[in-house]
């Protein structure tokens, strides 16, 4: 790879700033001052360094966000922030996307790639990877919801959902619960609970297969994903 693509790709200013930087004398490849960036590199074999700091390569960034309310699920939007506009520049030259949506109140759990692969697997309807949200919910919500839930309800364009798994945390005027379903149709758990004469007022998710949201995350933070939880997401 070229060495001002790669340092580009890393963050390290676009490539006019990258010819900057080796002017400054500030690259070096295996200990050795670099001047001419068009020069080819292997990141994985040479040690590539700017300002004698290691350029760690990698092609994939894992992103777990808190989502905010008020920000829309999409790489850009003429009118709304974006969840990809909360990221810093670094992260932002990976070119990630948020996988699955979010509707623009909900909160919670977003996992933001670049990992066509990973983004795929986790969204196929084939997978059946289960997402569990938290919401409050403007009426009382009984047993039968549950039964119903784990039926299937009938959504206002007569789709049938496949079977949820629905907790009831507190019942009353105001209730809350926690919902697990597999598939993610467009405003499904608001439609689910419409379908039952219900309405959401607070939405967030919790999980989304084997990952969960951080609760030390405040809304609008994020965090690499660790190790331990890509590989858990990856099976
Ligand atoms: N279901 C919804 O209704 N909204 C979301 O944002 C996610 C799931």
């Amino acid at each position: 790879m070229r060495l001002d693509k790669l340092l580009a790709n890393m963050g390290y200013g676009s490539r006019k700033e990258v010819k900057q930087l080796l002017k400054q004398k500030a690259v070096t490849v295996d200990g050795e001052v670099v001047k001419d960036s068009s020069i080819h590199v292997d990141p994985e074999k040479q040690n590539v360094s700017v300002f004698d700091e290691r350029v760690q390569y990698t092609e994939y960034i894992y992103l777990m966000m808190n989502k905010p309310p008020g920000v829309i699920s999409a790489t850009e939007d003429l009118y709304d922030e974006t969840v990809i506009d909360l990221l810093d520049t670094m992260s932002q030259h990976f070119k990630p996307f948020p996988v699955g949506r979010l509707d623009k109140d909900t909160e919670g759990l977003l996992l933001i790639t670049n990992d066509g692969v990973l983004a795929h697997n986790l969204l196929s309807p084939k997978k059946h990877v289960p997402k569990t949200y938290y919401a409050k919910i403007s009426g009382i919500v009984t047993d039968e919801d549950i039964i119903a839930f784990k039926q299937g309800v009938e959504l206002d364009d007569g789709y049938m959902t496949k079977p949820g798994e629905l907790k009831i945390l507190h019942s009353g005027p105001e209730s809350e619960i926690e919902l697990t379903i597999q598939e993610g149709k467009f405003h499904q758990v608001k439609r689910m609970f419409e379908a039952r004469d219900k309405k959401v007022t607070y939405l967030k998710r919790l999980t989304m297969g084997n990952l969960h949201l951080d609760e030390k995350l405040e809304l609008g933070e994020y965090r690499p994903l660790t190790n331990d939880e890509l590989s858990a997401l990856k099976k």
